[in-house]
């Protein structure tokens, strides 16, 4: 089925074994994933949560409505390179995988944002939300498994969602804000196996209409020191680096003296290593020494400030 390009950037279908690959990839983040599967599974699958609650207490308990009745939203929160945006495109693998569905998702795009002319945020953001609630399957009756089911992904979501409280917000954007929010709402009473994933770098920028619908918030954080030794060896498998000299460079990415923030994970993945294959590329092999004289002339991208 073609998609209204003016409203998603992508519709990407899973499983997908590329992104089962990259997913497979991201480290540190397994309390987020084992968290986050069991959210999305009980959203999209409100009759696996029935049969838990008659199986374990013989019952139908009052508790699962309170569940079910969530708005279907998640929040990925937290500094820059830390992993939203990936985990966001690539979670849909296993869950699709797990509850043996296809899963669909809909990244909105940019655009959606509108121009600013009256009204077209507003009819945007609807019009992202109809298409969603047409396009999605429905919930079949008497707990029985959905046919697919759907994820909207709005990215860098205080460009969009962002508090209403704000003194400077032009109207427009506030009228987008709502629509938002009530998309949210009819996709929640319309009981859809569908959910919202907003990412953003300023939780505390949401607009708290917002905020307080999500099921959950994530958090997003730099690797420690751990991680980055974790990330390391991964990626630099196969140049024969010894465990020490893997340390020394995981401890040179960290925190140091007058500066109290350590490399991202896409500085590692995006900088530093890429610059420590083409330091070598295309006469040497990457050595201790190597590595250590490269990661000395990058820099960490400093923290997101808040405001
Ligand atoms: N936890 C992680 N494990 C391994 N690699 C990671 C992890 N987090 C991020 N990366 C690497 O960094 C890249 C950028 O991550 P991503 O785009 O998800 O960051 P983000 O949190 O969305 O940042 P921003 O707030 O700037 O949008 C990824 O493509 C991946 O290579
Ligand atoms: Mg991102």
């Amino acid at each position: 089925m073609s998609v209204n390009k003016d409203l998603f950037e992508t519709v990407l279908t899973y499983p997908d074994p590329a992104m089962q690959a990259r997913y497979a990839a991201l480290c540190g983040l397994d309390e987020v994933q084992a968290h986050l599967s069991k959210e999305a599974e009980t959203l999209l699958r409100p009759d696996l949560l029935e049969k838990w609650s008659k199986d374990h207490h013989g019952t139908h308990l009052p508790a699962i409505d309170l569940l079910r009745r969530r708005p279907p939203l998640i929040i990925f929160a937290g500094d820059v390179g830390t992993g939203k945006t990936e985990l966001a495109m690539t979670f849909a693998d296993p869950l699709a995988r797990a509850m043996d569905l296809e899963i669909e998702l809909f990244n909105l795009s940019l655009r959606a944002r509108g121009s600013g002319a009256v009204g077209e945020m507003t009819r945007l953001i609807s019009n992202a939300f109809a298409e969603l609630r047409a396009r999605c399957p429905k919930l079949p009756d008497g707990g029985r498994k959905p046919t697919g089911a759907a994820v909207l992904l709005i990215d860098e979501a205080d460009a969009l969602a962002q508090s209403r409280e704000l003194a400077q917000m032009h109207h427009e954007d506030r009228a987008g804000v709502n629509a938002l929010i009530r998309g949210i709402d009819d996709l929640a009473n319309a009981h859809l196996p569908c959910l919202v994933i907003m990412c953003t770098n300023r939780l505390s920028a949401l607009d708290p209409a917002v905020r307080r619908r999500a099921a959950a918030v994530f958090d997003f954080k730099r690797p420690s020191l751990v991680l980055r030794k974790k990330l390391l060896t991964d990626q630099l498998a196969g140049t024969r680096l010894t465990d020490k000299e893997i340390t020394a460079l995981a401890d040179m990415l960290g925190e140091s003296k007058g500066r109290d923030y350590g490399f991202t994970f896409s500085d590692i993945t995006q900088r530093l290593i890429p610059a420590i294959v083409l330091a070598a590329y295309p006469h040497e092999k990457i050595t201790g020494t190597l590595a250590l004289r490269v990661a000395a002339t990058i820099q960490p991208t400093p923290p997101f400030k808040a405001e």
